[in-house]
């Protein structure tokens, strides 16, 4: 069977950026991202590209290509589903935060709602796709909502996660170290896999695409999330370590990352992971486990995220133990607030943690990031709920411009390895800033000799 038209449920960071790829790399394939989000799929369709409701480098160029060719954006989604021989869901999957797995397991409500929409919509086969992060054994859920239909129609489900990130979407999507299929290995779930192949065969070389049983690619996805977070929390655990012996983390990343057996990815010490995806997947592996009666297997996983909680809380801590055990009415700049550089993500931001518990003690906090807007950074601090949002709205101030966030600043919290923040005039700042004047370095990104020299007090995560 050869794909025609592909509908995407979900035009998030994951829905827009990799059908945008598929539209790009495939001009034959009509391709439809839906959404419920009014606004977000009028972002889509902004004719001013810098619009875009993602920030991702290379986005507005590959969007530009294909939108309006072969690449739409719409809310109708019910016309898409229709149209389509092959739909991906690419809808959120939260952690839920109620009711039975609450705080753990994966809320699959987005899900379910899609799977009953092609339910009610499809008159003729599909291929249903999993796109979302989904806990083992859910295709098999989705598969019973679509096979009460009784009006004949044939799903055939595979599970393709994805695994880009962040800041890389575009590059990661058009060179990806795999694509991962899982099906179903009757006739019909090979022809279902073999379809998917060839929409990806377009830019990505056979031996680059594998494909499995459905069970084995779901949980893949959230086993491959739990080592990349595990190396972040075991390098952080380290930081700990170097900070009270006058080791640097630096060096001994370096050390051991030239081991083939280690490598040097994902090596790097910081305040800690964020993201939308690390934390929920691996509660969500953690409540699996749980599950199946698996308790010191769950154990084991969800001290990755213990860890990644004390770095963050640690990091915070420091400035207040440096600042003479007192932030009350100090002002402290915060640079960086989305989760990781090149991304406008905030989802999960150590930023939004660190400035929390400074907040508690009463401190006065200037904000500046890139690409985060004003709103978005009020959004997280009051979805927190540690203090009404006129209270957050009198200590917080977002800036448009670093030099102003942190003109007379006691000191200032780098939270986001943005590459401009290496290039800022630091002696400028230094002249502005109440002295002493302390730079904490969340990210370890500034170059310590030039900052002392200057007159820095200059504290580095791991150091
Ligand atoms: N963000 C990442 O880096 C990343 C990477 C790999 C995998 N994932 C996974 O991909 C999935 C999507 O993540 P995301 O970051 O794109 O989320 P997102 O929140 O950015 O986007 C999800 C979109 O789905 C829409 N939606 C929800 N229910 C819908 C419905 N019934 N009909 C139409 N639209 C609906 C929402 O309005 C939203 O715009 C998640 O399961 C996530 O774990 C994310």
């Amino acid at each position: 069977m050869k794909v025609k038209n592909i509908c995407c449920i979900g035009a998030g960071y994951v829905g827009g950026p990799t059908m945008a790829v598929i539209a790009q790399k495939c001009p034959d394939i009509n391709v439809t991202v839906v959404d419920i989000n009014e606004q977000r799929i009028s972002d889509w369709n902004d004719a001013d590209l810098d619009q875009l409701p993602i920030y991702e480098p290379g986005l507005k160029e590959v969007v530009n290509e294909a939108r309006g060719r072969n690449l739409f954006f719409s809310t109708d989604v019910d016309a898409a589903i229709d149209a389509a021989d092959m739909i991906f869901i690419s809808v959120n999957t939260p952690t839920k935060t109620y009711g039975k797995g609450k705080n753990m397991a994966a809320d699959l409500k987005f899900v379910e709602l899609c799977a009953r929409q092609i339910a009610r919509v499809a008159k003729s086969d599909k291929i249903v796709v999993e796109k979302s992060t989904l806990p083992v054994r859910t295709a098999q859920a989705i598969k019973s909502v679509l096979s009460e239909t009784g009006n004949g129609v044939e799903f055939q489900i595979l599970s393709n996660p994805e695994f880009l990130a962040e800041g890389t979407a575009i590059t990661d999507l058009l060179n990806p170290d795999r694509i991962l299929i899982g099906g179903e290995t009757s006739e019909k779930g090979k022809e279902a896999i073999d379809a998917l192949v060839e929409v990806y065969a377009n830019w990505v070389s056979n031996d680059n695409i594998l494909t499995t049983n459905v069970w084995s690619s779901e949980l893949s996805k959230l086993v491959a999330n739990a080592f990349l977070a595990q190396r972040v929390s075991s390098i952080n655990s380290i930081s700990a370590l170097c900070e009270a012996t006058g080791a640097d983390v630096r060096e001994v990343s370096k050390a051991i990352g030239m081991d083939s057996r280690i490598g040097s990815k994902f090596l790097q010490a910081s305040v800690g992971f964020g993201g939308s995806c690390f934390q929920k997947d691996i509660l969500n592996l953690v409540y699996i486990a749980k599950t199946f009666g698996l308790n010191e297997v769950a154990d084991y996983w969800e001290q990755v995220i213990l860890m990644n909680d004390h770095q963050k809380s640690r990091f915070a801590t420091n400035i207040l133990k440096t600042l003479y055990n007192t932030v009350s009415g100090k002002k402290i700049a915060i640079l960086g607030w989305a989760f990781k550089k090149d991304t406008n993500d905030t989802r999960e931001s150590a930023a939004i943690y660190v400035t929390d518990e400074l907040l508690e003690e009463r401190a006065s906090i200037s904000i500046y990031d890139p690409k985060v807007k004003e709103e978005r950074v009020f959004a997280d601090l009051d979805y927190l709920n540690t203090r009404s949002p006129e209270e957050n709205k009198e200590l917080v101030e977002v800036y448009e411009d670093p030099y102003e966030a942190s003109k007379d600043a006691h000191a200032i919290a780098i939270l986001t390895e943005w590459d401009e923040f290496k290039t800022y005039d630091w002696q400028r700042i230094y002249d502005g800033m109440l002295k002493p004047a302390c730079v904490f370095d969340g990210r370890a990104i500034l170059d310590r000799d030039q900052l002392e020299k200057i007159g820095f007090k200059y504290y580095c995560i791991g150091n």
